[in-house]
């Protein structure tokens, strides 16, 4: 099939055939497919949309794109974990080593930083030595031995996805609904899973901004995992202020150190609780909720889940000892308050704007290639609902390069709005999506 065709089918609306999202996925992977053929494509599919079939069969063409991890050697329910990425979103980090130690085994794909979303290969690369180019056989040697390990995507698995979405980074055709059900959800049939947790973000600092968009995008991938026999769930979590206290790369891996110690901030503890909790039911370590939860908050008192994530550091390796002495991690040279301008009630903490700090601070890319400043990042002083005084930190900027500062400070001033009086508390779990059915809960338009 020509490739002009497939675009001129998908710009007037049309459906596409199976034969031609298959020659469309074939020619991106082998190169017979030129990129601004492929980016015409995508822009087409931003703007037309797919429908559940033709998503579902791109889906399959991508994960088909390459080698298939195959788990089967290792005992028991394998569960992964994918999150349509946010700021100081570090779950991943938590909650691998901490699902392992209950028993669960965990492999996990993971991405770089892009745009004003952090990724959880710069932070993993903060700690000294540690290594996320592994081959196959390592991955799953070190899933052998300490039940995770935290990679990122190779040359064989899912090569479509690695360049479609590098296509799309540049062409402004990541936002689409198909197209991220399929990216996420490829991955995630090649990686050797049998069960899978997903985190779709919502709201000022995710892809997906409205709740009924990420309850779409959400239903699709429980849709397409459900089909291809991966017991899947997701959960619509909000991403309007970033998660935690830490954005950055060493700074939010010195953050999930205190939670694994049971010092984390509470959004983020109980946002890793709940969905650790959910992998232990799904690996069928445990058959109620509360047995799961206190499983896992055991691992945790334990001391259990941080010795998974020394063991997993000490395989990948990585300096382990920054597990018990976070002071060894990258420190930057300077800080910097960002203060409120006035008393009152912090309303909002943009967590796009706070994303984009970051990246200004040196912590993330402009664009893909850049080099990232391992140390560089932000601490959070003030979360949205905390009471305010004239003149007190908001925004702590941690950074090395002076010329960096002017332009972060502008951002990360207008990301805190305060008011005179407290908002309203918002649940950070907006809704569940699952093979039986879904709950919201926020009321959706
Ligand atoms: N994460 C992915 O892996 N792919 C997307 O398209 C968006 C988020």
């Amino acid at each position: 099939m020509r490739a002009v065709d497939i675009i001129r089918a998908k710009r007037d609306g049309e459906a596409l055939s199976r034969e031609a999202i298959e020659s469309f996925v074939c020619g991106v992977t082998d190169g017979s497919w030129d990129d601004y053929q492929a980016s015409a494509l995508l822009m087409a599919i931003v703007l037309k949309g797919m429908n559940a079939v033709e998503t579902g069969w791109l889906t399959e063409a991508m994960a088909r794109s390459g080698e298939r991890v195959n788990l089967d050697h290792i005992s028991g329910i394998k569960v992964g974990k994918h999150s349509t990425g946010g700021v100081g979103d570090k779950v991943s980090i938590v909650l691998a080593p901490l699902a392992a130690a209950c028993g669960i085994v965990v492999p996990k794909m993971s991405g770089r930083g892009l745009g004003h979303t952090g990724g959880t290969l710069d932070k993993l690369e903060s700690i000294p030595g540690f290594r996320v180019a592994l081959s196959l056989q390592e991955f799953t040697s070190i899933l052998e031995e300490v039940g995770c390990c935290l990679i990122s995507q190779t040359d064989n698995i899912t090569p479509a996805d690695k360049k479609l979405y590098a296509l799309r980074d540049v062409t402004a055709t990541i936002e689409s609904l198909p197209l991220i059900a399929a990216s996420v959800m490829s991955k995630k049939l090649a990686e050797g899973s049998t069960a899978l947790v997903l985190d779709v973000k919502c709201g000022r600092g995710a892809f997906m901004q409205r709740p009924a968009d990420a309850r779409s995008l959400a239903r699709a991938m429980v849709t397409i995992g459900t089909a291809a026999g991966l017991r899947t769930e997701a959960f619509i979590t909000r991403m309007d202020a970033p998660l935690g206290r830490a954005v950055g790369n060493s700074v939010e891996i010195a953050e999930c150190i205190q939670v694994l110690s049971g010092t984390g901030p509470s959004d983020l503890t109980d946002l890793i609780v709940k969905l650790a909790s959910r992998m232990v039911l799904l690996g069928g370590k445990a058959t109620a909720d509360a047995d799961a939860e206190a499983m896992v908050r055991q691992a945790i008192t334990s001391g259990a889940a941080r010795d998974r994530l020394r063991h997993m550091i000490r395989c990948q390796g990585g300096d382990a000892t920054v597990v018990d002495d976070p002071g060894t991690l990258p420190r930057a040279g300077h800080t910097h308050h960002v203060t409120a301008a006035k008393s009152g009630y912090l309303q909002s903490l943009d967590a796009l704007l706070v994303g984009r700090t970051a990246v200004a601070l040196g912590a993330g890319r402009d664009k893909k290639g850049d080099s990232v400043d391992l140390s560089a990042g932000i601490l959070v002083h003030k979360k949205p609902g905390d009471a305010v005084s004239a003149g007190e930190p908001i925004l702590e900027l941690h950074y090395n390069d002076e010329g960096r500062l002017g332009a972060a400070v502008q951002l990360a001033t207008q990301a805190a709005v305060i008011g005179d009086k407290a908002p309203a508390d918002t649940p950070l779990i907006m809704g569940w999506v699952h093979d039986r059915g879904e709950q919201m809960f926020v009321a959706l338009p």
